[in-house]
């Protein structure tokens, strides 16, 4: 990039952030219709290894690492990203801004996982992988999962607010990718540049999709998570082996897909491509683990929860593991909050404000210390697109930073990280029994100049609305009957 266009493309990435976070609604657009998994090419079902669905019986499974150890991607899908058997596909293991689920994954595969070494992309509807491409010769055993998105159905729903919650809900399904690996050692990426995740995933730039792959949706890269077998350690540039490669396979082009993009859908694509320049300073892989408590029955589990649910206040205990899990999720993320009511309301944060680990339920539970006196809830709903239930809200835990004149390389995984540490955070509660329901959209929520100091320079990112147990339910007639 030149200097001008750095100073461009600086404009219009401050001037997205100012629109997303005004008072400025967007137009309500009817909702897309469902359009079917557009990509093709030879499948892999993705059975257990040795499993009844053993993909040996479809076309040779892939070779064991030297080890003999394998990612087991049924399991670590199944309790992510894949859609449940028989439903429409709304609701999923991982949350979604709208339902909308505008992530896709496509999957970089060395020796150790059951379909053989090569790139292939995930269809979360029939929980399987089509084959895209060949892998390089030197590609490492394991798995890399690129996050792209689609950003089509979500800018129809929220307009010019979308980019930011496309990028929390890539951050949300990351998290989604690490709750589920257990088995392997998940390292996460939020911050590469969207040149090298593209090419590494063999996808053209947004920039040029159209002219490569005409008729066809353009997907963004924003995030990878790395699934590393314990035998084979880490490397410190995982995607570099792949990136050498040509393009890989294309979806199929579906007559009607638009030609000419409406304009919030052009300047999200562009935004999103600006904030995937980044500085180029090379990738950092972040060491991940899901948070003690967490099992795999509480992922195939969770759910947003109703927020007539979520009126009763969180034990003190669980508020501060939970907030701790958020705060220790991503190091060097947007710092959390968490804003409570009852006797005496106030926005409280950790005493000690980086936990080296995220909470074990044996340890005794984190300080919190009162950051402001006060009720903020019913401030908080107003800012949240007026969604007056938060006002009830028993906590509202509360992402917060990203300055307005916050560089490129700051903006994206700042919002990533944000969703990221919101979904490890949704996945405790719901471990801890505890009900919540994130938060994404945010319009004029200065909340370092709502405290006092100075505006423009703390802004709330994302939120989880946390409640308290349910109240034990009344015996029934029939049971109190001797
Ligand atoms: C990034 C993100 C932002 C969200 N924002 C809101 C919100 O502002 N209000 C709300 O009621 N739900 C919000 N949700 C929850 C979604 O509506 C919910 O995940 C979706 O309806 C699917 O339901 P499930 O989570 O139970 O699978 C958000 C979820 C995510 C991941």
């Amino acid at each position: 990039m030149t200097r001008t266009s750095v100073s461009a493309a600086e404009q219009a990435q401050r001037h997205a952030l100012a629109h997303a976070r005004s008072a400025h609604v967007p137009a309500r657009a009817a909702h897309a219709p469902y359009r079917s998994f557009p990509w093709a090419g030879e499948s892999f079902p993705l059975g257990r290894p040795g499993g009844p669905e053993s993909p040996g019986r479809y076309g040779g499974r892939g070779k064991a690492s030297p080890g003999g150890e394998r990612v087991d991607l049924d399991r670590l899908l199944r309790l992510s990203l894949a859609v449940p058997v028989g439903t429409t596909g709304r609701r999923r293991p991982v949350p979604s801004a709208g339902a909308l689920h505008p992530v896709r994954v496509h999957l970089l595969l060395g020796a150790g996982c059951s379909p053989p070494p090569g790139r292939y992309v995930y269809d979360p509807h029939a929980h399987r992988v089509h084959r895209r491409g060949p892998a390089p010769a030197d590609a490492q055993p394991g798995a890399i999962a690129v996050l792209t998105v689609t950003a089509g159905n979500t800018v129809t729903h929220y307009g010019h607010r979308a980019w930011p919650l496309l990028l929390l809900d890539a951050g949300h399904a990351a998290a989604a990718l690490v709750l589920a690996a257990e088995g392997t050692d998940p390292t996460v990426c939020l911050d590469a540049d969207g040149a090298t995740l593209s090419a590494a995933a063999g996808l053209p730039r947004a920039g040029d999709w159209k002219t490569l792959w005409p008729g066809t949706e353009p997907e963004q890269p924003l995030a990878a998570v790395r699934f590393t077998l314990r035998e084979t350690g880490h490397s410190d540039d995982p995607l570099s082996a792949w990136t050498s490669l040509p393009l890989a396979g294309a979806p199929v082009p579906r007559p009607g897909t638009e030609v000419v993009p409406p304009v919030a859908l052009a300047e999200t694509r562009y935004l999103l491509e600006i904030l995937g320049a980044g500085e180029q300073t090379g990738a950092t892989w972040h060491t991940a683990r899901r948070p003690a408590p967490v099992t795999d029955s509480v992922l195939r589990e969770r759910r947003s929860a109703d927020p007539a649910d979520l009126t009763r206040p969180p034990p003190e205990d669980p508020l501060a593991r939970i907030l701790t899990t958020a705060v220790a999720a991503w190091p060097g993320g947007p710092p959390w909050s968490a804003a409570v009511g009852g006797p005496a309301p106030a926005l409280l944060t950790l005493a000690a404000p980086y936990p080296s680990r995220p909470t074990s339920a044996v340890r005794p539970a984190p300080a919190l210390r009162v950051l402001a006196t006060g009720e903020a809830r019913p401030t908080l709903a107003h800012w949240a697109a007026g969604q007056r239930w938060i006002a009830e809200a028993g906590a509202v835990l509360l992402a917060h930073g990203c300055p307005s004149d916050a560089p490129a390389a700051r903006v994206g995984p700042d919002h990533l990280a944000a969703g990221y540490a919101a979904g490890m955070a949704h996945a405790h509660a719901a471990a801890a029994g505890l009900p919540s329901r994130p938060i994404g959209s945010w319009q004029q929520a200065d909340l370092g100049a709502a405290l006092g100091e100075t505006p423009e320079r703390d802004w709330i990112v994302h939120g989880l609305a946390l409640g308290g147990p349910p109240a034990p339910t009344s015996p029934s007639r029939e049971e109190e009957r001797p």
